[in-house]
């Protein structure tokens, strides 16, 4: 008889009282105009909760460089040591101008993923992606037509093509793609923002979103990548800059803009640890809500290493939250 193994740590339900501290502080913030002050908020409150976590971590991914941002810039080290080398990405808020506006879809986000396994992609702040759940993960091709994409993917997924819906942003780029979605005769989301949801929700299984696609930040596609290797789907991203500077400094780089970019390239482990929690509401996560007794938070939590995906309610004491500290809940 074998000896069942003692279950292991969930780095992801760590992370977690992190993205649930940015989403409390930055809820503050919500619809009251000032992107800036929102995620300065997040990006404190994050910060304090993944120097509380015995890990050894650098962020990769962050809220710039140094010099332009304080805190959680890209090459900060964070956790208390001794604990998993891991590189972090994190947006502690996506969607800044939606909390801003008091508009649905923001959410705060970490990603974790075993040390050197996140693609550096440089200077490249936009990238064109594609994002599918595990069922299709085998149904898309960044180098084919988007008709005939959305025609592999509704095949894989047993659908009409009428009964596919595809996430995009809103913006004037999306223009062609956007019609090209519709001539296919498939349905489209047009969201201003916000597309590490909108990857997550099609990566994801019923949440209405079948497919992502579209061009958005570069950092968030790394994100993204970390939670579709955790759920088991599909993502490819190509660089795509929008302006002739970001082009050039691509290009001097030494990176290829045809090159299309595997998951197993952006994020090469499958053991990553992922979580995010609502801010505002959205379809995929309700947002913070106050109640007499304090606040409410969801989030999700997913570990890759065995595929749970959790959805977690928290009810967090208001009262305490003032009287022990701002953020020991
Ligand atoms: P912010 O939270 O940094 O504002 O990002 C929101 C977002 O919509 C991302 O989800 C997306 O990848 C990116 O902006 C697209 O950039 P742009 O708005 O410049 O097209």
């Amino acid at each position: 008889m074998t000896t069942p193994r003692p279950p292991t740590r969930n780095l992801a339900l760590e992370l977690l009282r992190a993205t649930e501290a940015a989403a409390l502080k930055s809820a503050q913030w919500v619809g009251r105009g000032d992107k800036n002050a929102g995620d300065g908020a997040a990006v404190e409150a994050m910060r304090l909760v993944l120097n509380s976590i015995p890990m050894d971590a650098e962020v990769v991914i962050g809220e710039g460089e140094k010099d332009e941002a304080p805190m959680l810039y890209s090459g900060e080290r964070v956790g208390t040591p001794p604990g998993p080398e891991v590189d972090l990405a994190i947006d502690p808020v996506e969607g800044t101008s939606l909390l801003a506006l008091g508009r649905p879809g923001a959410i705060a986000v970490v990603a974790a993923a075993p040390k050197g396994t996140m693609l550096d992609t440089g200077a490249g702040f936009y990238a064109a992606k594609i994002v599918v759940g595990a069922p299709a993960k085998d149904a898309i091709d960044l180098g084919a037509s988007v008709a005939d994409n959305l025609q592999e993917i509704a095949y894989a997924l047993r659908k009409k093509l009428s009964q596919l819906t595809v996430f995009v942003l809103g913006k004037p780029r999306h223009d062609g793609l956007i019609d090209d979605i519709r001539s296919a005769g498939a349905r489209v989301t047009v969201q201003p923002e916000g597309d590490v949801a909108g990857g997550i929700s099609a990566a994801l299984p019923d949440t209405g979103v079948d497919v992502m696609m579209g061009t958005g930040g570069t950092p968030e596609g790394i994100i993204t990548a970390a939670a579709v290797q955790a759920l088991g789907g599909n993502m490819l991203m190509r660089l795509d800059p929008q302006k002739e500077d970001e082009k050039a400094n691509v290009l001097a780089g030494g990176f290829d803009l045809s090159r299309v970019y595997r998951l197993e390239e952006l994020c090469s482990s499958d053991q990553t640890h992922f979580a995010a929690t609502g801010i505002t509401d959205g379809p995929m996560l309700r947002g913070v809500r106050y109640n007499s007794s304090g606040a409410v938070t969801h989030s999700l939590v997913i570990r890759g290493q065995t595929r749970t995906l959790r959805f977690v309610e928290s009810h967090h004491h208001l009262d305490k939250l003032r009287t022990i500290s701002d953020l020991d809940y």
